[in-house]
């Protein structure tokens, strides 16, 4: 009787998993602080897309760690970055997996900030066009979807006329239009090495104090020609997930970050909470909220449950 009631249902399909593209090969290195999660290189990445693809999950979204890292973040807009040479690998051995890239640059530059820095702080402007450069290499390499987390302003408007001006007009953009200056990254900060080397990234992210401006980070994302928008973290935005479902027709991702994963398999590691419960919670609840796609570490883990 509560199956028929149920009002929220998971699947499979709704789930995003991030995935770390490293040089080498046969390196499979474990996530200190995100158990179940690897620095993959492209061989053992394209092993990883065929096992998501045979679970039914909805997609991959690709992350890389350059052989080199620079100023101008030159890792990030290379046809032969780590990045560009993955999407071409996975789309070669698994062409029906969908394939979504994270456009930003702290991956890339040696100081971890999200784009070119003038004075101590990123401008904006400047690092429009690597985001640009970026989401193009990607779209030439075959990604499906690209998705820009960098927070510039204006960046949407920037990929997509990019994109448009070189064929790519069919490519869609998942905004992260509302991503927060977050404590939770930090563990994907340590997958991804990308730690800053100075300051924060809070004259880029948000502050999670403010909901309105959430909003109108949003709207703006969607006149710039966003597809799908996304809010992160999720679990402690779901109010604004829920607004933004009730205010915006259009598809809305929520992203479960590093540190909401990391929260959960600590404890249960520590005997203190079940872990697939908690799991299957979260997801439930950040669903119920509004969000159709959910980009999780648990994506495989939640999908062999559901199976
Ligand atoms: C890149 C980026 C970050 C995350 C996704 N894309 C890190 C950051 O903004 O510092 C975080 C994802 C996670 O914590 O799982 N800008």
């Amino acid at each position: 009787m509560r199956a028929l009631v149920r009002e929220t249902h998971l699947d499979p399909a709704q789930f995003i998993l991030p995935l770390f593209a490293c040089p080498g090969e046969g390196v499979r290195r474990e996530i200190g602080s995100m158990p179940d999660n690897y620095q993959l290189s492209i061989d053992e990445l394209v092993k990883e897309c065929a096992e998501v693809h045979a679970l039914g999950i909805g997609g991959v979204i690709l992350f890389g760690l350059p052989e080199s890292k620079d100023e101008m973040a030159s890792g990030a807009y290379d046809d032969n970055g780590i990045v560009q040479r993955a999407i071409r690998a996975v789309r070669r051995e698994t062409p029906e997996l969908l394939v979504v890239t994270d456009v930003c640059n702290c991956e890339y530059t040696s100081h971890g900030h999200c784009g070119y820095i003038i004075d101590g702080d990123v401008d904006n402007d400047t690092t429009l066009q690597w985001l640009a450069k970026s989401a193009l290499s990607h779209a030439r390499a075959g990604a499906h979807i690209v998705a820009p987390s960098d927070m510039m302003d204006g960046r949407v408007w920037a990929i997509r006329q990019a994109l448009d001006a070189n064929g790519y007009e069919k490519i869609p953009v998942m905004s992260y239009a509302a991503k927060f200056a977050s404590v939770f990254y930090g563990p994907f900060r340590e997958a991804a090495e990308s730690t800053p080397q100075f300051g924060d990234r809070r004259s880029y992210q948000m502050d999670p104090a403010n909901g309105r401006e959430a909003m109108r980070e949003i709207e703006l994302d969607l006149q710039e020609g966003a597809d799908i928008i996304m809010v992160k973290p999720a679990l402690a935005y779901l109010d604004l997930i829920r607004q933004a479902r009730d205010r915006f027709d259009v598809p809305i991702a929520a992203y479960q970050v590093s540190g909401e994963y990391a929260m959960i398999v600590a404890a249960a590691r520590n005997g203190w909470i079940d872990q697939e419960r908690a799991m299957l919670e979260t997801l439930t609840s950040i669903t119920r909220a509004g969000a159709s796609i959910i980009l999780t570490y648990f994506a495989k883990a939640a999908a062999r449950v559901l199976g």
